[in-house]
């Protein structure tokens, strides 16, 4: 068996072989973090051949890999290979919608499918293990990393979670499916106000209840491994935590794989005030159950320095040993070291016509729309006077998004080139402003436009000569993503005010928004009649957006996060706990609010609209009691009451009004993604079980409790049709 296999293999092994299986290092020094001190490539080399290195990341392509593999596994003396490592978070070289955009599809067919092309390209390029998913549930629209999850729902992170590991891990670890890697454990997406690499403070039952179930689902479904975070959390780094990495992960939950650092995790326990050194920190690390340091290369220079003086047990060395050879051996790393190094279908394999397929696919699933006032959309496909305004619209680089470090740039299909193939429109096409100044990733933050105007009078001349303006406005790809917090949640630099300039002389404008996080648009909101959320979108960007606009394609996507009025209002979410006063029923002015701006978001979580209309009838809850542990049938009916054939996600919240511990005013507890043709009505049914009605108390402990439920069958988190029932 694998574990006879692994402690042969472990007998054999000196303690600096066995510390130096959980010792990465990173190929290259142009990815992110600060400048680590890991020594010269030489040094590497040098150190994979004395077999003190387990895995490295961000070296990629067939020749590079197998070079440091071959290193490995025919120089060193026990020919252990390496894991190779890297950040494909959504696509490889083709790339996918940004993941809150895949989110926004709740497709998770679509969504597997979309992590399987990535692995299917990652895998050709010689890689074996990706730092994806991320499962990092977050409602605060500063914090830039929300761009890399699937939103603000824990039920609707978990299932999207799971769909994305089944994508790269594929079944049973042939050539095309790489270990994903479940991150970043845990609660780095509470970090305080959106503020990047913070501190967490949050009781035991939210942690329970809304952080850890996509990690704990994608335990469940086999994920070979974890990543840990750069936040505290409530005073203790998650790399150095003990009560999350032994207790719950590998203790409660039984996980077998590992666990790797964050970039540089281990060492900033120092800077955080929680180790007084290196050694220290590497102590406490591996202690609490971190088992492979990712670039703070302090497992290598303290580790078994620490063992010898009785500080470290060699215990705590074995085990996570044990679990990062599990890895190799279950991917057949031992049979085949080579076996991801094919030269051939590295030139097959990456960037088909196959592959852009599925990625169009995906993008037009991503896409929501917001706003379709008088039916401006679909755009009639002949005779109109279309004016395109905006930068972004004429942008082959921003539609890829953050995180899409293997991506050739320049390659997606901008909204323009998208829209030039429907030619029996006429189409002009103006820049209007510029978004950014200075357009890398990882050098600096993004210098942004706000002093040149130079470009509204010939934006507002092709609008004026047009029937319909398109203005494809929003962030660029680099503003959201790892360390791009923002206090604003507008359009950034000068594009509020073109929008403005332009509606004056023609107010027939769709606003086609490129955001890698929500926004918040209260005046277009009011006057602008058209709001599309194209997100970014991928390679496939500008086809898909067209194809939406044209009708070619049918939106059907929902906010997987809410969107706020104003920054003010963040963190914003619809799962919120009640208050004592949530309503202004007294009239007067001691109630829960803002005396500014309405305590409601913008568009609230689960919202988005179809070129045609639904009706929802005929909420059915099958008993108007249940006893625990009995299956609660919900069902409702959904017709499709408009001209279009489309799709619609059907949503189930409930809501427990007197509990042990306050419940969240509504909890999504189910979803299904229907197809209705015009005219055609389906019954939606639901299944509720205990896993659903139940939640983690303050130790913990899972709860069900008898009383009256109340349940809401709706197209978005505030509405719907509503029914009750009571659990004995
Ligand atoms: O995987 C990432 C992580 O999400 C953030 N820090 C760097 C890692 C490796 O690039």
């Amino acid at each position: 068996s694998i574990e006879d296999r692994i402690s042969l293999l472990m007998k054999e092994m000196t303690l600096e072989e066995k510390v130096g299986q959980m010792n990465q290092y990173n190929g290259s020094w142009d990815v992110t973090g600060p400048k680590p001190e890991s020594g010269s490539n030489e040094e590497k080399y040098n150190n994979i051949k004395k077999g003190w290195v387990g895995s490295m990341l961000t070296i990629r392509g067939v020749k590079q890999v197998r070079a440091a593999q071959k290193i490995a596994v025919e120089e060193s003396r026990l020919g252990i290979p390496l894991l190779f490592g890297f950040d494909v978070i959504h696509g490889y070289k083709t790339i996918s919608p940004i993941p809150l955009a895949e989110a926004a599809s709740w497709d998770l067919e679509a969504i597997k499918n979309s992590a399987r092309v990535a692995a299917l390209e990652a895998s050709a390029s010689g890689l074996n293990w990706t730092f994806a998913p991320n499962v990092d549930i977050s409602n605060d629209a500063r914090w830039g990393r929300v761009m890399e999850g699937a939103g603000e729902d824990p039920y609707l992170g978990s299932k999207i979670a799971v769909a994305r590991v089944n994508g790269f891990q594929g079944k049973n670890f042939d050539n095309t499916s790489i270990i994903a890697c479940a991150k970043h454990f845990a609660a780095y997406g509470f970090v305080e106000a959106g503020r990047e690499y913070n501190s967490v403070d949050m009781s035991t039952s939210k942690l329970y209840n809304t952080v850890l179930p996509p990690f704990k689902a994608v335990s469940d479904a086999g994920v070979r491994t974890f990543m840990n975070s750069f936040n505290t959390l409530n005073g203790i780094p998650a790399t150095g935590n003990s009560f999350l990495q032994r207790d719950i992960l590998k203790g409660a939950w039984g996980f077998k794989g590992f666990v790797v650092s964050d970039w540089a995790s281990i060492g900033e326990m120092v800077t955080h005030g929680y180790a007084a050194d290196n050694a220290d920190a590497a102590k406490k690390a591996a202690i609490a159950g971190s088992d492979m340091d990712m670039e703070s290369n302090v497992y290598i220079t303290e580790l078994v320095q620490l063992v010898k003086k009785g500080q470290v047990k060699e215990s705590i060395i074995d085990d996570a040993v044990r679990r990062i050879l599990r890895v190799k051996f279950e991917l057949g790393l031992f049979e085949n070291p080579y076996k991801y190094c094919d030269e051939a279908r590295e030139k097959t394999d990456i960037g088909s016509k196959a592959n852009n397929d599925d990625v169009l696919d995906m993008a037009k699933k991503s896409i929501v729309l917001l706003k379709n006032d008088k039916n401006i959309l679909p755009l009639k496909k002949s005779g109109v006077k279309i004016a395109l305004i905006g930068a972004l619209a004429n942008d082959k680089n921003s539609p890829l998004g953050s995180w899409r470090i293997a991506a050739d740039d320049n390659t997606a299909v901008s909204v323009l080139e998208g829209m030039q193939q429907y030619k029996d429109n006429s189409l002009v096409y103006e820049k209007g402003t510029e978004v950014a100044l200075n357009k890398q990733a990882f050098v600096d933050e993004v210098k942004i436009n706000t002093t040149d105007f130079s470009g509204f009078e010939a934006a507002k001349k092709a609008a004026k000569e047009a029937e319909v303006v398109i203005m494809v406005l929003g962030e660029i790809g680099f503003q959201s993503g790892e360390a791009r917090s923002r206090t604003q949640l507008d359009l950034p630099g000068n594009q509020q005010q073109l929008l403005e300039e332009v509606y004056k002389v023609n107010p027939n404008i769709v606003l086609v928004l490129n955001n890698g996080r929500p926004l918040a648009l209260p005046w277009a909101a009011v006057h602008i009649p058209a709001i599309v959320e194209a997100w970014q979108l991928g390679t496939q960007s500008g086809n898909a957006v067209a194809q939406v606009l044209y009708g070619d394609y049918n939106p059907s996507g929902k906010l997987p996060m809410s969107f706020p009025r104003n920054v003010g209002q963040c963190p914003i979410y619809y799962n919120l706990y009640n208050t004592g006063r949530p309503t202004d029923k007294d009239q007067n002015v001691f109630w829960s609010h803002y005396s500014d701006v309405e305590k409601t978001p913008l568009y609230p979580f689960g919202y988005g609209l179809s070129y045609t209309s639904f009706a929802y009838k005929n909420l059915k809850i099958a008993k108007p009691s249940f006893q625990k542990g009995e299956k609660i049938e919900v069902s409702v009916d959904v017709t499709n009451t408009g001209n279009f054939d489309g799709k619609e996600i059907v949503q189930l919240y409930i809501n427990d009004p007197a509990a042990s511990i306050a419940r969240p005013v509504k909890e999504l507890k189910g979803f299904e993604l229907i197809e209705l043709k015009k005219g055609e009505t389906k019954t939606v049914q639901f299944i509720l079980t205990d896993n659903e009605l139940g939640f983690y108390d303050n130790n913990g402990k899972f709860l069900v409790e008898p009383g009256v439920f109340n349940v809401m069958a709706g197209w978005n988190s505030n509405d719907g049709l509503t029914g009750k029932f009571e659990l004995k």
